[in-house]
């Protein structure tokens, strides 16, 4: 049997990743992972157990303990504790503001490298976050780098009616020492300002069928 296929789209929040990423999914019957679910998850995790997001020794080791499992729900594959993915919970503010200090733990971006690639296991993957194509599945020809202007992407978060400070976490995404936010080796960057979602995520199709022919 042929290696499972993986279409990796990252970029910086609200660039369109998630919108593009589930029509993509949707469109190649593959599976679709949202990475950020999963730092949001540990995130949310963290604020129930009270510990503190800005103490990193602590953070790993509630991943260390932290007995969180794959699932696939409907073509979609999250993390689950004691069979509860909190969907909105990993959404609100505090969440928000909480998880780009998560996500700069070693050893988290360990622990969640070996889940994310595990996620073969459920077929063809459409995969967005932030180091999939730099550092999660670095091998695969699909790379896409989704951009907008920092002030598009504001308006967006905006309009979903989200408080979420972007600026700030774009800026510790970029610039942490594991596995930052940047665009990985031979990735197409993708600018999608004045595009519908359908014209962007069709470019994209369009682009992963001329290579795999
Ligand atoms: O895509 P998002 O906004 O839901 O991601 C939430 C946070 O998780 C974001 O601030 C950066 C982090 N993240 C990451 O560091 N690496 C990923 N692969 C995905 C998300």
């Amino acid at each position: 049997m042929s290696e499972p296929i993986v279409i990796a789209i990252d970029g910086p929040s609200a660039s369109g990743k998630s919108t593009n990423a589930k029509i993509i999914a949707a469109a190649l019957g593959y599976a679709y992972v949202d990475t950020g679910a999963m730092y949001r998850t540990l995130a949310w995790h963290a604020l129930q157990q009270s510990v503190d997001v800005n103490d990193a020794a602590a953070v790993a080791a509630l991943c260390s303990d932290w007995p969180a499992k794959l699932v696939n729900r409907e073509g979609s594959i999250w993390l689950e504790v004691d069979g509860v993915f909190p969907e909105a919970e990993i959404r609100t503010e505090e969440t928000s503001a909480a998880v780009s200090h998560v996500a700069a733990v070693p050893f988290v971006r360990d622990w969640m490298k070996e889940r994310q690639r595990s996620c073969v296991q459920f077929g063809n993957l459409v995969m967005e976050g932030r180091d999939i194509g730099s550092n999660i599945f670095p091998e695969t020809p699909h790379k896409f780098y989704m951009d907008a202007a920092a002030a598009v992407r504001q308006a967006r978060r905006d309009a979903d009616g989200v408080s979420d400070n972007l600026a700030v976490r774009d800026q510790r995404d970029s610039t942490r020492a594991a596995s930052p936010l940047k665009v990985a080796e031979g990735a197409t960057i993708i600018n999608n300002a004045g595009e519908t979602p359908e014209e962007t995520s069709a470019r994209i199709m369009g682009l992963v069928e001329e290579r795999l022919n």
